[in-house]
């Protein structure tokens, strides 16, 4: 399942799609290909420090987090994918479900700078497996080495 979700994603993702095309096909085959993936969507860096909602598949969004914030702020400010297996473990996480359990927010990294973070929602408790995180690593690559600064 992860192998052919790496190559469904690969042949869909031409290199002349926009940008939030790439993105919200991403989030497409993704959410619809993991029964575990309750939320699963993007959130783009808008303006400095900053991350706004993108495309997206679940119940509604947070609009706004600052990199200061939340799970997908400490993506964001470290660079590092968050592989939380019990969000209610950790302070930061922001709850913009009440039904979310665990999550995976995984850094959008163009040349050096981030530029999104990948963040996927469950409402099961340690929900993601290595192999879920070594695939969403791999997507956020790809999604990347897609992205134009002028898209
Ligand atoms: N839980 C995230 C907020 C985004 S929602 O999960 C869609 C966080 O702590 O940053």
């Amino acid at each position: 399942m992860h192998d052919q979700t790496m190559k469904e994603l690969r042949s869909l993702l031409d290199t002349e799609m926009p940008w939030v095309s790439v993105l919200a096909t991403t989030v497409c085959v993704l959410h619809h290909g993991f029964s575990h993936f309750h939320w699963t969507g993007f959130y783009c860096v808008t303006s400095p420090e900053m991350l706004t909602i993108g495309p997206y598949q679940g119940s509604h969004g947070c609009i706004w987090i600052p990199f200061s914030r939340g799970v997908c702020g400490a993506a964001a400010r470290s660079k590092k994918t968050q592989w939380v297996r019990d969000v209610h473990t950790r302070e930061d996480h922001i709850a913009c479900s009440s039904s979310t359990n665990s999550e995976v927010v995984v850094p959008i990294i163009f040349e050096t700078e981030v530029i999104a973070v990948l963040d996927i929602d469950s409402d099961i408790v340690d929900a993601f497996s290595q192999q879920d995180v070594v695939l969403l690593e791999s997507v956020a690559e790809l999604v990347s080495s897609r992205y134009r600064p002028s898209s």
